[in-house]
């Protein structure tokens, strides 16, 4: 079977729902593709309950559709959930759901795309052929766990922090293992669950206030960032007060300079410091290797564990199935976010309706 079309989306995600709807303003025709059965599925299925968007709503909209003037500041998952519903119906997107890339590659003879798709129902492979392409498959798409020696033999339970819901670990010995915000907002989650929770934070972190973050995000669009950067460290030095006896180390670089240059975000507590300084957050070093169930540290320290969660983030999987160049475009891929999607969208949809005009 073959189809044909102006642009092939691959995800529906948000960067593909909204690069979808930059498309239909602009009257080009597409396709939009999406392995899972539903759409936004790292938002419905793959997200902890009590996930809110990290970032204030005003840097989180997506164009053509403002928020509920009643919304939070912090948009909560089942409301932004909603929101991309609204989107889908307002655009009149029609997913072609679980229907999966497996490979895409560039014609050069005939200057288009051939994607091959697989409906995952009827195992029935299509033929997509596109002029563009939009990589929209996001850069959540599998989970990413480190190699620990005796991993897989660990006799409690282990789980990424994609599956992680809420509370099922009252009583129990729980390690998290990552200290980004989802790691952060885990350990507290296990620990006001009643979990005896400990976390290992491997690396230098900035921690912030949601609100002080908000700040810095205002400000650093007409002051220099090092001078927001040093503001927001002093800021929540006044906080937090210095967290390094409990395990926590700043990194040299501020926090804004620091995402502006390796895409690594500050975390935005939710209560965690405090369960940290209190003890009922225990912080632990990097984990040397795993014995039955007991995780051993580097430095010789050991601990018996029920379960660990791995906070360690994920990675993308175009590389395993996208092949060429020509008309090709990445949206959502830079590491910056719903802004950074809300951005790409609208560039890559005015940039192909130039191009297009060319090929009709
Ligand atoms: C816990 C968590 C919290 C976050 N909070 C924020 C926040 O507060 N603010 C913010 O700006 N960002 C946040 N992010 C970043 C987040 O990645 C983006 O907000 C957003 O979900 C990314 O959208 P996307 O469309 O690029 O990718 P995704 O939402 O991952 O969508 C990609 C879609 O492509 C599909 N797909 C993948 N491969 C294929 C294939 N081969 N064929 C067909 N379909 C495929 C997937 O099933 C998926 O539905 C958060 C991320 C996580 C994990
Ligand atoms: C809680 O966890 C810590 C760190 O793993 C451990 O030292 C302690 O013994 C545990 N407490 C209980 C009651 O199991
Ligand atoms: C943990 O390991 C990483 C590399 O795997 C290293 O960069 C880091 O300094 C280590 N952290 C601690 C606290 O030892």
């Amino acid at each position: 079977m073959e189809e044909q079309t102006v642009v092939l989306i691959v995800g529906a995600g948000p960067a593909g729902l909204t690069t979808v709807a930059c498309l239909t303003q602009l009257s080009i025709p597409y396709v939009i593709v999406e392995r899972e059965d539903c759409s936004t599925s790292l938002w419905r299925n793959r997200a902890y309950d009590r996930l809110k968007l990290h970032l204030a709503k005003e840097f989180c909209e997506l164009p053509h559709m403002s928020y509920p003037t009643d919304a939070p500041t912090y948009i909560p998952k089942d409301q932004f959930v909603k929101y991309l519903d609204n989107y889908i119906e307002r655009f009149n997107i029609r997913p072609k759901y679980q229907t999966a890339i497996e490979s895409c590659s560039y014609d050069k003879v005939r200057k288009c795309w051939f994607g091959m798709a697989r409906d995952m129902r009827t195992s029935v492979v299509v033929r997509y052929m596109a002029k563009f392409l939009v990589v929209a498959s996001g850069e959540n798409s599998a989970a990413n766990i480190p190699m620990i020696p005796g991993l897989h033999e660990f006799a409690g339970e282990a789980i990424h922090s994609s599956r992680y819901k809420s509370g099922t670990y009252s009583g129990k010995n729980v390690l998290v293992v990552g200290c980004g915000n989802s790691g952060m907002e885990i350990a507290y989650d296990l620990a006001s669950h009643g979990a005896n929770t400990s976390i290992v934070v491997r690396s230098p972190v900035h921690v912030m206030t949601k609100e002080i973050i908000r700040l810095g995000m205002t400000l650093v669009q007409h002051i220099p960032i090092n001078i927001v950067d040093d503001l927001l460290v002093r800021m929540s030095d006044f906080v937090f007060g210095d967290l390094s006896r409990h395990g926590i180390v700043k990194p040299k670089l501020g926090p804004l300079l620091l995402k502006a240059k390796t895409s690594r975000s500050a975390v935005i507590d939710v209560g965690t410091v405090g369960l940290i300084k209190d003890g009922a957050i225990k912080v632990l070093g990097n984990i040397s290797k795993i014995k039955g169930n007991t995780v051993e540290f580097e430095g010789g320290k050991e601990n018996a564990f029920d379960a660990i969660v791995f906070a360690t983030g994920y990675k993308s999987t175009a590389n395993t199935w996208l092949k060429g160049a020509n008309g090709l475009y990445c949206a959502g891929l830079a590491k910056r976010g719903l802004a950074g999607i809300a951005m790409d969208a609208k560039i890559i949809a005015n940039d192909i309706l130039s191009s297009y005009h060319s090929y009709t």
